[in-house]
């Protein structure tokens, strides 16, 4: 039980919710931009998985920009005194480097797409014009910061899955911060 006046020692329900869905979009994401590029697809298959890549990547795209929108007005709550200061910087660190890199590869792939000629089905369903001109060299060179920024993006969401789960066996309240996705939980 907590009164008002204790500080919140978890994640709100809205941060828990947004981290658990962007979490499962980009893990889906990722694996289908690697299919979708391999040889000996269907035609229908590989437009499918276009499209729910790109169009995927749009709504994490939005969501992340929420995200960061939110934590500015609801900060991080304090971690266990059990955690070191130096783990607790290389933490927030890599953490930070999770943000940008998912506003990379969004954007980079929205670039990429559009730079090139190519469609966004959900943004030309509500008739959003296109935000970058259309040219051959910046869609090559979009590419290319896609396609390389997933190998950080990759290795850093690994050693963070590898860290969330050593807190968890640790049982040192650190994973309870963000588990479970929706709901009070426990305190
Ligand atoms: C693609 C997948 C994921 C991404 C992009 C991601 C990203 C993030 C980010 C950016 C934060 C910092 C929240 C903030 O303070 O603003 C965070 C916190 C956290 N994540 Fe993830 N996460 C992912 C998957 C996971 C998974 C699978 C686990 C479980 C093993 C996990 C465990 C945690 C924990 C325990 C925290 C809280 C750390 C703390 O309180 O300092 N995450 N995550
Ligand atoms: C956080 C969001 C995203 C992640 C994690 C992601 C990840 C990936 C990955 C891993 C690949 C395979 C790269 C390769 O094997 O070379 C890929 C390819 C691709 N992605 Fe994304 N992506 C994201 C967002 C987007 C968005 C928003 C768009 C477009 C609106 C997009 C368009 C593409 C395209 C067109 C390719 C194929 C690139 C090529 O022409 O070779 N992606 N993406």
């Amino acid at each position: 039980m907590t009164s008002s006046t204790t500080k919140p020692t978890r994640y709100a329900a809205t941060t828990r919710a947004l981290h658990w869905i962007v979490a499962l979009m980009v893990l889906a994401t990722i694996p289908v931009g690697v299919i979708m590029l391999q040889d000996g697809l269907s035609r229908d298959l590989r437009n499918t998985l276009f499209i729910l890549h790109k169009n995927g990547g749009v709504i994490i795209l939005l969501l992340v920009v929420l995200r960061l929108g939110w934590r500015a007005r609801n900060p991080a709550p304090p971690l266990p005194d059990s955690v070191p200061p130096l783990q607790a910087r290389i933490a927030h660190l890599a953490h930070g480097a999770l943000y940008a890199l998912l506003l990379v590869m969004a954007l980079s792939g929205y670039v990429r797409v559009r730079a090139g000629g190519f469609p966004v089905e959900m943004l030309d369903a509500i008739g959003m014009p296109g935000l970058v001109p259309r040219s051959d060299s910046l869609a090559e060179t979009a590419k290319w910061v896609h396609a390389t920024a997933r190998f950080a993006l990759v290795a850093l969401i690994l050693a963070h899955i590898a860290a969330g789960l050593n807190h968890l066996r640790k049982r040192d309240g650190v994973f309870e911060r963000i588990w479970p996705p929706f709901g009070r939980g426990r305190v």
